[in-house]
């Protein structure tokens, strides 16, 4: 092979693992489909000036939808390439003022500031999420999640947007 197909494979590889190692820590990489984002954000019933927090936040899709909404957006990313493909994308679309990403650990998060939260994980984040959700988020502050749910809370609403597949509002002040 030549010296260019070796760093083509290598780059390839690299892609793929970084896409499916968070795979133990929090989930791996699989997108929101768009409209089942949309749902998920209309749900919360979001306010201009508020700031969301997606959780794991791929290829920010979820950062922008709000952003374009008039809230701040931040997103947890373990995935580097994903942090370089957020900060361009809204520098094009002239929403860097709106969006942050951070490349800390997402069980790190403070969400002591904010009121909404999209998560997209697996049930054991989640289980582990639940504590965390508890402790740091302020009254009124809306949690949405899709397909898995969080432990111990009754969902608001839950909306079927796929066959067996579920997205569920949570508010911190039903928590039971
Ligand atoms: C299922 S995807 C959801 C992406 C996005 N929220 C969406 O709805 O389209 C989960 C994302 O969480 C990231 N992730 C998993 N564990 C993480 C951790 N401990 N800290 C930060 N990001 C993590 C993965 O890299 C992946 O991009």
């Amino acid at each position: 092979m030549s010296p260019l197909a070796w760093a083509l494979t290598g780059l390839a590889g690299a892609i793929a693992l970084s896409l499916l190692l968070p795979g133990w820590l929090g989930g791996v990489w699989s997108p929101t489909p768009k409209d089942v984002a949309r749902i998920m954000l209309d749900l919360a019933q979001p306010h201009a000036g508020e700031h969301l927090v997606d959780l794991g936040c791929g290829d920010g899709r979820l950062l922008i939808l709000a952003a374009r909404q008039g809230l701040q957006a931040t997103g947890y990313e373990i995935n580097p390439f994903w942090r370089l493909w957020i900060f361009a994308k809204a520098a094009l679309l002239g929403l860097q003022g709106s969006i942050k990403v951070k490349g800390t650990d997402l069980f790190q998060a403070s969400l002591e500031d904010t009121q909404i939260v999209t998560v997209f994980l697996s049930q054991a984040a989640l289980n582990r999420l639940e504590p965390i959700f508890a402790k740091q988020l302020p009254p009124g502050a809306r949690i949405v999640t899709y397909e898995k749910v969080l432990p111990g809370w009754t969902a608001l609403k839950a909306v079927e947007v796929r066959p067996g597949k579920w997205v569920y509002l949570y508010g911190k002040e039903q928590q039971s």
